[in-house]
């Protein structure tokens, strides 16, 4: 049994202003303005306000497990946390495990981070320029051309700076996490070149950030960002301190080794979306500035080959991981057809298009992986939950696939009672003007799979 509503969703809840705040619960606006949550611009977020809401709906209680497969940036687990619901969260891309390990880390030892922020003044005030007029010193040795290339020479030697001093202190594991995401939030913020989401064009010039100073904005951020977590402390439930969180920095296509069978009362997610982000390539700047990855190949072996397949840019033809899985043709049937012919059309539109774009073996990749993933939350929950997916569909070479649809398909193949789709927001109207674009109408929307 299926069904379609338009923005019904949770119409139970009273405090949804309006239908312009449904429409972002699939983005990161809102979270870009809570505490904690705003620390790392993660476009590929989602709002906080929709995990609240999904939670109350839902009558998510306090002796409950959360899980989010695809943490991300930890929206989801932040979210319990402050409402003092354990949780379990799994994010393969290590920079950004970090990065929500961090925002879940409330107890940090203040007067240890305000000493850490002194002293990066005071080393700033008397040894930068001793360090940078050093005989043979040259900023150019320590990163990548593109670093390199979205800042001035005399930003990136005070980030430079401010990467040595963390990295040569001894800091408590959370005190050094804390500023490891302070220094990154600053990364973007004071480059001179367009390092927006998601593309970073070195050569274009973003005048708003020209002038600022690193030193003034690492001691801004710092002191805000420790304010954040007293105002998140203080909104949260009595019990947050009581909730426990387990964090892991591994794959969600396979959680045995560390999730029970049966041990999950609810899944509030948002997968990647077929051919949106390559979240290796996007965090580019991040991994070379702080020498996670030297150039594409460390990307590549290091962080894209960790994540389920989402974006052309992961493919090499000729792998065997691009033919459809037996076992989901045999208990997927009802869909298996639509996905091979669909795979067999973008095969042939490849062909003659421009960019010969592996869109056909990256839908392949992208249903084998999630039907792993949705078979291994249904092996974690218990009898009677649920599991909410916030997704969006594509039309690469005008080619629709509604990933929405499919994925609740494939919930109910392997064994979740029904499915339901509610619609958050169509989206893709600016591609209507552009001729080389399809006109085919996106949506973004939430699937919610019972298990009964
Ligand atoms: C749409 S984002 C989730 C963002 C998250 N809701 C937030 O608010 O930050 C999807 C995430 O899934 C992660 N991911 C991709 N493949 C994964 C895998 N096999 N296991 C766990 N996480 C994975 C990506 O790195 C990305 O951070």
């Amino acid at each position: 049994m299926k069904t379609t509503q338009q923005l019904s969703l949770f119409p139970e809840i009273e405090d949804i202003d309006s239908k312009n705040e449904i429409e972002n619960w699939g983005t990161f606006k809102d979270s870009l303005k809570a505490p904690v949550h705003r620390w790392f611009t993660y476009p590929a977020g989602f709002s906080y306000k929709a995990v609240t809401h999904s939670i109350q709906r839902f009558g998510v209680t306090s002796d409950m497990i959360v899980y989010d497969p695809f943490m991300g940036s930890g929206t989801t687990n932040l979210t319990c946390k402050n409402l003092g619901i354990s949780s379990f969260g799994v994010e393969a891309h290590p920079f950004v495990y970090k990065i929500a390990q961090a925002k879940m880390n409330w107890e940090i030892n203040y007067q240890e981070a305000v000493f850490f922020i002194k002293k990066v003044e005071k080393i700033f005030i008397e040894k930068l320029d001793e360090i940078i007029n050093k005989k043979g010193f040259s900023i150019e040795n320590f990163f990548p051309e593109l670093v390199i290339k979205c800042y001035s020479k005399n930003t990136l030697e005070k980030l430079y700076l401010l990467k040595m001093i963390l990295e040569t202190e001894e800091l408590s594991e959370p005190v050094f996490n804390f500023f490891y995401v302070v220094i990154t939030a600053l990364l973007r913020d004071v480059s001179s070149a367009a390092t927006g989401w998601p593309y970073i064009a070195p050569k274009k010039l973003k005048p708003t950030s020209t002038d600022k100073e690193v030193l003034v904005e690492f001691i801004k951020l710092s002191y805000q960002m420790l304010q954040d977590i007293r105002n998140i402390k203080q909104s949260s439930s009595e019990n947050y301190d009581k909730s426990t969180h387990n964090l892991f920095n591994a794959d969600s296509r396979n959680t045995k080794m560390f999730i029970e069978d049966q041990s999950v009362d609810y899944v509030f997610t948002s997968p990647p979306y077929l051919n949106n982000f390559d979240y290796a390539d996007r965090t580019r700047l991040e991994l070379y500035f702080w020498g996670e990855a030297k150039n594409w190949k460390d990307i590549s072996d290091n962080f894209r080959t960790k994540l389920i397949t989402s974006a052309t840019t992961q493919i090499l033809r000729g792998d065997s991981r691009y033919i459809l899985l037996d076992e989901f043709k045999q208990e997927c049937d009802k869909i298996t057809d639509f996905i091979q012919n669909s795979a067999y059309q973008l095969a042939q539109l490849r062909k003659f298009k421009g960019g010969k774009k592996s869109y056909d073996l990256m839908i392949i990749g992208y249903f084998n992986d999630m039907y792993k993933i949705i078979k291994d939350i249904y092996r974690v929950l218990k009898p009677n939950t649920k599991a909410l997916f916030v997704l969006g569909d594509s039309a690469p070479y005008g080619i629709h696939i509604p990933t929405d649809k499919l994925i609740g398909e494939i919930g109910v193949s392997i064994g979740f009672g029904n499915y339901k789709m509610e619609i958050l927001r169509k989206r893709g109207d600016k591609w209507k003007d552009n001729p080389q674009r399809h006109n085919i109408a996106l949506q973004e929307s939430i699937i919610i799979l019972d298990k009964q």
